[in-house]
């Protein structure tokens, strides 16, 4: 199955850069957000990040008109009717999700795949909600998307080998290296990374070193580009509790449960680099 034309929902900083990785590749792209601002500051963030590659030589002035020519943005999601595929990036939220994909179902085309960049969610129980459950995936793509080479590909339970496929192509064709995995709590990357970083938090809590000396030891010792505790940050400290808390229920393990101090940092609002305090300053 050839695509050609894509939908990205939600213009946030994930779905931002998924459409203009699309947009880069060749593919048509249609980006949506329910509210129209932020659909104005993603596409903004598009063009200045398009603009700062062609002042760094990477593209050229032709290669980012062609790109922004191919993206469009709307407020409606209707637009999605001629699509082959939408990749799903609003809030990491199950209700909201499910209600996203229920309305694509009626939207799009017989042909057109489904899928979810969320970091936790089961895509198993998302599939379920539509009328074509074997045509819904994962597609897991990393933090900052134009940079970062990974998608995890995530096969629900009822996924079909054609849509894997599917995605498998895409996701080389933009350039990306795809890694399939199964659906369970976390996939790969936040299985491992997230008891990291909650461990990182655990060792703060306890007194053993400061965030400065523990972000030290990984960056130095393991030769990690960035410390957890700043990685915690840049994520979004609610994220990372999130996503502690899908692992600890869906494992039924305490070796997942949350470090008291990090929800105190959550409940206090300091949720990283988005509000100005986390682990560090940012003011
Ligand atoms: P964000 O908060 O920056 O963006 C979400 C956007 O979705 C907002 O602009 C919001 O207005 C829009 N939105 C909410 N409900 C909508 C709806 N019903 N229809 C259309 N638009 C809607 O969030 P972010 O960080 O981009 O995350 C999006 C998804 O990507 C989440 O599922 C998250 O778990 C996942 N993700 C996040 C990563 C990160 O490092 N932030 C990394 C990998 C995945």
């Amino acid at each position: 199955m050839s695509i050609n034309k894509v939908m990205v929902i939600g213009a946030g900083q994930m779905g931002a850069g998924i459409a203009q990785v699309f947009a880069q590749a060749g593919l048509s792209v249609i980006i949506n957000d329910l509210d129209q601002g932020a659909l104005d500051k993603g596409i903004a963030g598009i063009k200045k990040r398009l603009e700062r590659a062609v002042g760094k030589d990477k593209i050229s002035e032709t290669e980012k008109n062609e790109t922004l020519d191919r993206l469009a943005g709307t407020t409606d999601m209707n637009d999605a009717s001629d699509c082959d595929l939408v990749v799903e990036a609003v809030v990491e939220n199950m209700d909201v999700k499910t209600k996203v994909f229920k309305r694509l179902d009626e939207i799009m085309p017989e042909h057109a795949i489904l899928a979810s960049n969320t970091s936790s969610l089961p895509i198993t129980e998302i599939a379920a909600a539509t009328n074509r459950p074997s045509q819904v995936i994962g597609m897991h793509f990393m933090n900052p998307v134009p940079v970062m080479k990974l998608v995890e590909i995530i096969r629900a339970i009822q996924t079909s080998d054609d849509t894997y496929q599917a995605i498998e192509d895409l996701t080389k064709k933009i350039n990306k290296s795809p890694v399939e995995v199964e659906d369970f709590p976390g996939f790969v990357s936040n299985r491992i990374l997230m008891p990291m970083i909650n461990e990182a938090i655990y060792t703060v809590h306890e007194g053993v070193a400061s965030p400065e000396d523990v972000d030290t030891v990984m960056k130095l010792g393991m030769n990690h580009p960035m410390g957890p505790l700043t990685l915690a940050d840049f994520i979004g400290l609610d994220t990372c509790l999130y996503i502690m808390e899908v692992l600890h229920e869906g494992f039924g393990d305490s070796k997942y449960r949350p470090c008291p101090l990090l929800r105190k940092y959550v409940k206090a609002g300091w949720l990283g680099k988005k509000s100005g305090r986390g682990f560090y300053s940012y003011e």
